[in-house]
């Protein structure tokens, strides 16, 4: 049996397994495996090695509060160290990579959004606005990022060493966004009522909304911009792809992107499209 699972703490609200265990199904492969691996942060080293040398696993997910401390770990390749962070390890050699660039940077061109060009207001300064900033970052985007807390927007664009602002909410000009990104957990269930946009700030008019919160499938953000004549896209397609690339590198094997998302839509009781 090839194993491969989520280590984080805690792991139990995670659908990573519908989506992995879907795709296995899918192809026949039934000597593949997908669990939810509990790991306290104490433990981190010690489990890697348990759940290489006896456990059997190839490869492993990882997320909150992990993503950062296992780097010293495992090794890391050049996008990992760039973001700061890990989501994907493959146990046979220990490299790691961070799958949250391909798979929000993938999912903006699966629904036809090119940032080249755009001004983008990012919000958010924790790990996914880091994967999203860094993806950004790579175009010839104008970012603004705006953060609850300015200092952790600050630190972050340069640690990352790139060209954005990070700004204030009066400095956001409603006329100028093309582009919105919410990085930040706020409108996710069961807080749906919020919207990580300030009232005190007109929304802008047919700007687009990417808002990688995917409980619910349609946020008060998104809806905020369709009614101001934009268009909305959901998280749900960042986290199927961004699994999608650790299933490719693990297994070698294209990944059945249908089977995965259809998996996805209905581990969160979501309707297609
Ligand atoms: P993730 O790994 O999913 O990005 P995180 O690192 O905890 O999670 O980051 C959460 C982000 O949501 C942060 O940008 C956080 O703002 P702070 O940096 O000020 O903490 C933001 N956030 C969380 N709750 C918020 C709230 N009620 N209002 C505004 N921003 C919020």
């Amino acid at each position: 049996m090839n194993r491969v699972g989520l280590i984080g703490w805690p792991v139990s609200h995670s659908i990573s397994p519908a989506l992995h265990n879907a795709a296995f199904a899918a192809l026949g492969m039934d000597d593949w495996q997908y669990d939810l691996q509990p790991v306290p942060p104490d433990v981190l080293r010690g489990s890697l090695k348990v759940l290489k040398d006896e456990g059997g696993y190839v490869g492993i997910n990882v997320t909150v509060p992990h993503k950062q401390t296992v780097m010293p770990f495992v090794k890391p390749d050049a996008l990992a160290k760039a973001v700061g962070a890990v989501n994907t390890i493959d146990l046979r050699d220990d490299t790691a990579t961070n799958t949250d660039v391909y798979g929000f940077m993938d999912d903006l061109q699966a629904n036809g959004i090119d940032p080249n060009g755009m001004n983008v207001v990012l919000l958010g300064a924790g790990g996914a606005a880091r994967a999203a900033l860094y993806g950004l970052a790579s175009t010839d985007a104008k970012i603004k990022v705006v953060n609850r807390t300015l200092d952790k927007a600050v630190a972050m664009i340069q640690a990352l060493g790139v060209s954005a602002s990070a700004a204030k909410w009066e400095a956001v000009k409603p006329a100028d966004t093309q582009l919105i990104v919410n990085c930040t957990v706020v409108g996710m269930f069961p807080k749906h009522d919020e919207s990580a946009w300030n009232e005190a700030i007109p929304f802008p008019k047919g700007a687009i909304v990417y808002d990688m919160v995917y409980r619910p499938a349609k946020t008060r953000l998104m809806e905020l911009a369709e009614a101001n004549g934009g268009r909305a896209v959901g998280g749900l397609g960042m986290l199927v792809r961004q699994g999608a690339f650790a299933f490719k590198r693990w297994t070698g094997v294209e990944p059945p992107l249908e089977a995965m998302f259809a998996a996805a839509r209905e581990a969160l009781g979501q309707k297609a499209e």
